[in-house]
């Protein structure tokens, strides 16, 4: 074994390249044990060499220049981002240095070509930071679970929304507020719509469901609807149904070889396990032939976890350095999509409407015609005049409700569709 230091150039040196510094200041030994050879950082790569940082981060080594990186054994990109993110990561490759990314953007977009740079290169590439943070489930998927036919992945992938969506349900909080809280924590995105808008949550998809399809999903595959249309009145209906609700990132077999991605917010039954994942943590939940069901839970984001992700892959790449590369298996087929009209879910809505004779009965007129199922109807008086029905539909197509809820929308005596969300999938 030999002692000299392994360099690791670090591009970007933010919430989770302080964890990664920080961490290995804390698991130095162990870390050195582990991976054969110590790991000396420099040089990193930053935007502002003036910025003020935590004392951990040693000034000395910052540089603006990409190419300084180039002279160390491993890159590690931790900056986020597309441009320049992905052309510094190939450009790594490119020069025979193994990466480490916790980049979800590059690796759901561009993930093909970053596997094909790696082979040309001779090295591995390893994003295991990229979904789930802490959570080590993207080499569980490609490794441990490689003989399970999986049947549906549902997944709380976003750290931000769900902290968010935790505190509207437990405290109140406006959304707003909530946000600032996830930013000053560091779970959210440099620009948290990411987050919010459920983009973040579908790269994510993208990536497991690609490793878990063989196929090559993106992220425009995925049907999407962020939080910002929910509100605390229907959060807090919810809970007196003994709902809770999150933001969903659903892939499943859909029948006909072909398979279902959307992200969306749904109530989950209070006793389901994805509804105790409560603040910043994440969750993926599997279905599949062999394992029946499983749950990988952990911290999704911040700094710490992130970083113990980071720290797994290059303690692997430090250990395999100078080894010719396992590769990366990137598939390239494309996959057969369920289009989302036509994807079965059962509904939550809530309508405002003229409380007097017959109204009722127009709103479930428009439903049958539209082949909705009424499971349930609750009406709540508001006011002399008014009234708001909450209706809850058994599972229906969602081309259908759509239909329905415009011309719901049509009615005279309907004020409006104030809500219409998603309850858990049958069969979770
Ligand atoms: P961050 O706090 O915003 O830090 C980004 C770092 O990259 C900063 O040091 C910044 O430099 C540097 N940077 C950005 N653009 C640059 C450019 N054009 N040239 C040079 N340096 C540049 O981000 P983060 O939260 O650490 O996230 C980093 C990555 O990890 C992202 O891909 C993110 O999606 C992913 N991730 C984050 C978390 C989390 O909880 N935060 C969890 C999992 C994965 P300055 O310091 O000079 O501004
Ligand atoms: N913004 C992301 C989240 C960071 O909140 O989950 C972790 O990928």
């Amino acid at each position: 074994m030999t002692s000299a230091p392994v360099r690791v150039a670090m591009l970007g040196c933010g919430t989770v390249g302080t964890g990664v510094l920080a961490l290995l200041a804390d698991n130095r030994e162990a870390i050195t044990a582990k991976a054969g050879r110590p790991i000396a950082v420099g040089p990193i790569v930053v935007r502002d060499l003036e910025k003020e940082r935590q004392a951990i981060v040693p000034r000395a080594l910052l540089t603006r220049r990409f190419e300084d990186a180039l002279e160390a054994d491993v890159v590690v990109e931790v900056m986020g981002g597309t441009t320049p993110a992905r052309g510094w990561i190939l450009q790594a490759l490119a020069a025979g240095r193994p990466v480490v990314t916790a980049n979800k953007d590059v690796m759901a977009d561009h993930g093909v070509e970053v596997a094909a740079a790696a082979r040309a290169g001779g090295v591995d590439v390893f994003f295991e930071a990229a979904v789930g943070g802490g959570i080590p489930i993207i080499r569980s998927l490609k490794e441990s679970l490689a003989g399970t036919r999986v049947r549906r992945i549902a997944g709380i992938l976003n750290g931000t929304t769900n902290y968010i969506l935790t505190r509207m349900s437990e405290a109140g909080t406006e959304l707003r507020q909530a946000v600032a809280e996830a930013q000053a924590a560091g779970f959210a995105e440099a620009d948290p719509r990411a987050d919010l808008d459920g983009l973040d949550a579908a790269r994510k998809l993208a990536i497991l469901s690609s490793i878990a399809f063989s196929a090559r999903v993106l992220p425009s595959d995925v049907a999407v609807e962020g939080i910002g249309g929910l509100s605390p009145h229907d959060i807090r209906n919810g809970q007196r149904f003994g709902w809770v609700c999150k933001l969903l990132a659903i892939a499943e077999q859909a029948g006909g070889g072909r398979i279902s991605l959307r992200v969306h917010p749904a109530f989950v039954e209070g006793s389901h396990p994805l509804a105790a994942v409560r603040d910043s943590y994440n969750a993926i939940y599997l279905q599949g032939d062999a394992i029946g069901d499983a749950m990988f839970y952990g911290r999704g984001a911040g700094s710490l976890p992130t970083a113990s992700a980071v720290m797994g892959d290059l303690i692997e790449a430090v250990r395999f350095l100078g080894q010719p590369a396992r590769g990366l298996q990137a598939a390239e087929g494309r996959p057969a999509l369920l289009p989302p009209g036509e994807s079965v879910s059962r509904f939550y809505l809530r309508l405002q409407a003229l409380d007097r004779p017959g109204v009722l009965a127009q709103v479930a007129a428009v439903l049958g015609r539209y082949d909705v199922n009424i499971h349930s109807v609750l009406q709540t008086p508001e006011g002399e005049r008014s009234a708001e029905l909450i209706v809850r539909t058994h599972p229906v197509r969602e081309s259908s409700i759509t239909n329905a809820l415009t011309e719901l929308g049509r009615l005279e005596a309907v004020a409006g569709v104030r809500a219409c969300i998603r309850l858990q999938p049958d069969g979770l």
